[in-house]
Protein backbone atom coordinates (compact mmCIF):
# COMPACT_ATOMS: atom_id res chain seq x y z
CA UNK A 1 0.00 0.00 0.00
CA UNK A 2 3.35 2.50 -0.28
CA UNK A 3 1.65 3.99 -3.33
CA UNK A 4 -1.49 5.01 -1.06
CA UNK A 5 0.44 6.48 1.52
CA UNK A 6 2.61 8.61 -0.72
CA UNK A 7 0.52 9.71 -2.74
CA UNK A 8 -1.40 10.87 0.53
CA UNK A 9 1.65 12.62 1.64
CA UNK A 10 2.51 14.38 -1.44
CA UNK A 11 -0.55 15.81 -2.37
CA UNK A 12 -1.32 16.95 1.47
CA UNK A 13 2.19 18.82 0.82
CA UNK A 14 0.78 20.24 -2.44
CA UNK A 15 -2.04 21.14 -0.73
CA UNK A 16 -0.22 23.07 2.19
CA UNK A 17 1.09 25.81 -1.01
CA UNK A 18 -1.76 28.15 -0.01
CA UNK A 19 -2.15 31.32 -2.59
CA UNK A 20 -4.08 33.37 -0.60
CA UNK A 21 -1.17 32.71 2.61
CA UNK A 22 1.71 32.69 -0.10
CA UNK A 23 1.02 35.94 -1.61
CA UNK A 24 -0.45 38.00 1.05
CA UNK A 25 2.19 36.96 3.87
CA UNK A 26 5.20 37.05 1.58
CA UNK A 27 4.47 39.40 -0.95
CA UNK A 28 2.29 41.73 0.23
CA UNK A 29 3.80 40.99 4.35
CA UNK A 30 0.13 41.24 5.60
CA UNK A 31 -1.86 38.15 6.24
CA UNK A 32 -5.47 37.72 4.41
CA UNK A 33 -6.16 35.74 7.72
CA UNK A 34 -6.23 39.10 9.59
CA UNK A 35 -9.24 40.83 7.22
CA UNK A 36 -12.35 39.97 6.23
CA UNK A 37 -13.66 36.76 7.12
CA UNK A 38 -10.52 35.48 8.18
CA UNK A 39 -10.65 33.06 5.36
CA UNK A 40 -7.71 31.95 3.58
CA UNK A 41 -9.10 31.62 0.03
CA UNK A 42 -9.18 33.27 -3.60
CA UNK A 43 -12.81 35.02 -2.05
CA UNK A 44 -11.48 36.53 1.20
CA UNK A 45 -8.30 37.79 -0.48
CA UNK A 46 -9.51 39.08 -3.52
CA UNK A 47 -11.87 41.13 -1.19
CA UNK A 48 -8.87 42.44 0.84
CA UNK A 49 -6.65 43.08 -1.41
CA UNK A 50 -7.98 42.55 -4.95
CA UNK A 51 -5.58 43.61 -7.95
CA UNK A 52 -3.18 41.85 -10.38
CA UNK A 53 -1.51 39.76 -7.84
CA UNK A 54 -5.02 37.62 -7.66
CA UNK A 55 -3.49 35.96 -10.55
CA UNK A 56 -0.92 34.20 -8.68
CA UNK A 57 -3.15 33.36 -6.14
CA UNK A 58 -5.28 31.58 -8.62
CA UNK A 59 -2.34 30.05 -10.23
CA UNK A 60 -0.34 28.51 -6.91
CA UNK A 61 -4.05 27.19 -5.66
CA UNK A 62 -5.11 25.29 -9.30
CA UNK A 63 -1.22 24.69 -9.77
CA UNK A 64 -0.96 22.57 -6.63
CA UNK A 65 -4.14 21.01 -6.87
CA UNK A 66 -2.85 19.24 -10.81
CA UNK A 67 0.32 18.62 -9.57
CA UNK A 68 -1.31 16.53 -6.27
CA UNK A 69 -3.64 14.61 -9.00
CA UNK A 70 -0.52 14.10 -11.70
CA UNK A 71 1.50 12.66 -9.39
CA UNK A 72 -1.57 10.35 -7.06
CA UNK A 73 -2.37 9.21 -10.59
CA UNK A 74 1.05 7.91 -10.90
CA UNK A 75 1.35 6.55 -8.31
CA UNK A 76 -2.05 4.29 -8.81
CA UNK A 77 -0.38 3.34 -11.87
CA UNK A 78 2.47 1.79 -10.04
CA UNK A 79 -0.37 0.47 -7.61
CA UNK A 80 -1.33 -3.40 -7.52
CA UNK A 81 -4.82 -4.34 -7.47
CA UNK A 82 -4.09 -8.03 -6.52
CA UNK A 83 -2.52 -7.28 -2.59
CA UNK A 84 -6.41 -6.20 -2.29
CA UNK A 85 -8.61 -9.25 -0.27
CA UNK A 86 -11.77 -8.30 -2.33
CA UNK A 87 -11.06 -5.81 -4.99
CA UNK A 88 -14.33 -3.19 -5.16
CA UNK A 89 -12.88 -1.28 -7.15
CA UNK A 90 -13.17 -3.43 -10.23
CA UNK A 91 -10.49 -2.35 -12.53
CA UNK A 92 -7.35 -0.74 -13.23
CA UNK A 93 -9.65 2.35 -14.61
CA UNK A 94 -11.57 2.76 -11.22
CA UNK A 95 -8.21 2.15 -9.20
CA UNK A 96 -6.86 5.21 -11.31
CA UNK A 97 -10.20 7.65 -10.18
CA UNK A 98 -9.89 6.55 -6.59
CA UNK A 99 -6.43 7.75 -6.46
CA UNK A 100 -7.80 10.89 -8.63
CA UNK A 101 -10.07 11.36 -5.41
CA UNK A 102 -7.61 10.11 -2.46
CA UNK A 103 -5.24 12.13 -4.10
CA UNK A 104 -7.97 14.97 -4.39
CA UNK A 105 -9.19 14.24 -0.39
CA UNK A 106 -5.30 14.89 0.99
CA UNK A 107 -4.41 17.78 -1.34
CA UNK A 108 -7.50 19.55 0.05
CA UNK A 109 -6.55 18.77 3.29
CA UNK A 110 -3.42 20.35 2.96
CA UNK A 111 -4.90 23.33 2.03
CA UNK A 112 -7.94 23.16 4.75
CA UNK A 113 -5.04 23.01 7.38
CA UNK A 114 -1.32 23.62 6.21
CA UNK A 115 1.36 22.44 8.47
CA UNK A 116 3.46 25.12 8.01
CA UNK A 117 0.61 28.37 8.31
CA UNK A 118 -0.34 26.97 11.94
CA UNK A 119 -2.83 24.71 10.15
CA UNK A 120 -5.50 27.53 9.35
CA UNK A 121 -6.34 27.65 5.59
CA UNK A 122 -8.95 28.24 3.16
CA UNK A 123 -12.15 26.11 2.67
CA UNK A 124 -11.27 24.61 -0.51
CA UNK A 125 -13.43 26.14 -3.43
CA UNK A 126 -10.80 26.83 -6.36
CA UNK A 127 -8.40 23.86 -5.20
CA UNK A 128 -12.14 21.56 -5.02
CA UNK A 129 -12.82 22.80 -8.46
CA UNK A 130 -9.78 22.06 -9.94
CA UNK A 131 -9.99 18.65 -8.44
CA UNK A 132 -13.17 17.98 -10.32
CA UNK A 133 -12.06 19.58 -13.38
CA UNK A 134 -9.48 16.79 -13.38
CA UNK A 135 -11.86 14.09 -12.37
CA UNK A 136 -14.47 14.01 -14.99
CA UNK A 137 -15.68 16.67 -16.65
CA UNK A 138 -19.53 15.32 -15.97
CA UNK A 139 -18.62 16.28 -12.53
CA UNK A 140 -16.96 19.46 -12.87
CA UNK A 141 -20.12 20.67 -14.85
CA UNK A 142 -22.57 20.00 -12.65
CA UNK A 143 -20.49 21.51 -9.51
CA UNK A 144 -19.33 24.47 -11.02
CA UNK A 145 -22.20 24.95 -13.38
CA UNK A 146 -24.79 25.01 -9.55
CA UNK A 147 -21.27 27.14 -8.19
CA UNK A 148 -21.34 30.24 -10.93
CA UNK A 149 -25.12 30.22 -11.23
CA UNK A 150 -25.72 30.15 -7.33
CA UNK A 151 -22.54 32.93 -6.87
CA UNK A 152 -23.08 35.01 -9.87
CA UNK A 153 -27.12 35.16 -9.48
CA UNK A 154 -27.44 35.75 -5.28
CA UNK A 155 -23.55 37.26 -5.09
CA UNK A 156 -23.33 35.04 -2.24
CA UNK A 157 -19.76 32.96 -2.48
CA UNK A 158 -20.75 30.52 -0.31
CA UNK A 159 -23.98 29.48 -1.44
CA UNK A 160 -22.49 28.49 -4.64
CA UNK A 161 -19.43 26.65 -2.39
CA UNK A 162 -21.82 24.74 -0.52
CA UNK A 163 -24.08 23.31 -3.84
CA UNK A 164 -20.27 22.47 -4.83
CA UNK A 165 -19.74 20.34 -1.46
CA UNK A 166 -23.17 19.30 -1.42
CA UNK A 167 -23.79 18.26 -4.87
CA UNK A 168 -20.05 16.58 -5.11
CA UNK A 169 -20.86 12.77 -3.78
CA UNK A 170 -24.54 12.19 -5.77
CA UNK A 171 -23.00 13.68 -8.92
CA UNK A 172 -19.97 11.16 -8.11
CA UNK A 173 -21.96 7.92 -7.07
CA UNK A 174 -23.99 8.86 -10.29
CA UNK A 175 -20.90 8.69 -12.86
CA UNK A 176 -18.66 5.80 -11.25
CA UNK A 177 -21.32 3.68 -8.75
CA UNK A 178 -18.19 2.87 -6.85
CA UNK A 179 -18.62 2.66 -2.97
CA UNK A 180 -15.00 3.15 -2.03
CA UNK A 181 -14.97 6.32 -4.68
CA UNK A 182 -18.09 7.49 -3.51
CA UNK A 183 -16.72 7.44 0.27
CA UNK A 184 -14.17 9.66 -0.44
CA UNK A 185 -16.17 11.97 -2.13
CA UNK A 186 -18.69 12.35 0.64
CA UNK A 187 -15.26 13.10 3.23
CA UNK A 188 -14.46 15.92 0.52
CA UNK A 189 -17.59 17.06 0.18
CA UNK A 190 -18.45 17.01 4.16
CA UNK A 191 -15.17 18.73 4.45
CA UNK A 192 -16.18 21.40 2.11
CA UNK A 193 -19.43 21.95 4.08
CA UNK A 194 -18.22 21.66 7.15
CA UNK A 195 -15.85 24.49 6.13
CA UNK A 196 -18.10 26.67 5.67
CA UNK A 197 -20.41 25.93 8.95
CA UNK A 198 -20.01 29.64 9.83
CA UNK A 199 -21.05 30.90 6.38
CA UNK A 200 -24.29 28.53 6.54
CA UNK A 201 -24.79 30.05 9.71
CA UNK A 202 -24.45 33.99 8.51
CA UNK A 203 -26.74 32.46 5.31
CA UNK A 204 -29.59 30.89 7.45
CA UNK A 205 -29.70 34.19 9.63
CA UNK A 206 -29.24 36.79 6.23
CA UNK A 207 -25.77 38.32 7.41
CA UNK A 208 -23.77 36.51 4.68
CA UNK A 209 -21.17 38.99 2.66
CA UNK A 210 -22.30 39.55 -0.62
CA UNK A 211 -19.34 39.43 -3.14
CA UNK A 212 -17.61 42.83 -3.38
CA UNK A 213 -14.38 44.23 -3.09
CA UNK A 214 -13.70 46.29 -0.06
CA UNK A 215 -10.34 47.16 0.06
CA UNK A 216 -8.50 47.14 3.45
CA UNK A 217 -8.53 50.41 4.92
O1 LIG B 1 -14.12 30.15 -1.32
C1 LIG B 1 -14.59 30.35 -0.06
C2 LIG B 1 -15.97 30.94 -0.16
O2 LIG B 1 -16.92 29.92 -0.36
C3 LIG B 1 -16.35 31.72 1.03
O3 LIG B 1 -15.31 32.58 1.39
O4 LIG B 1 -14.25 34.41 2.58
O5 LIG B 1 -16.71 34.51 2.11
O6 LIG B 1 -15.83 32.92 3.80
P1 LIG B 1 -15.52 33.65 2.54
Amino acid sequence: YSQLWLAALVAYFCGCFNGAVIVSKYILRDDVRNHGSGNAGLTNFFRTFGGPLTVVVILTDVLKAIVAILVSVWLGGLFDPRILPTTPLENQAMILVFFKYWGGLFCLLGHMFPCMFHFKGGKGILSGGTIAIMIDWRIALVVWGGFLILAVLTRYVSLGSCWAGASFPFITWFVYRSVPVTVLAVIIGGLILYMHRGNIHRLLTGTENKFTLHKKS
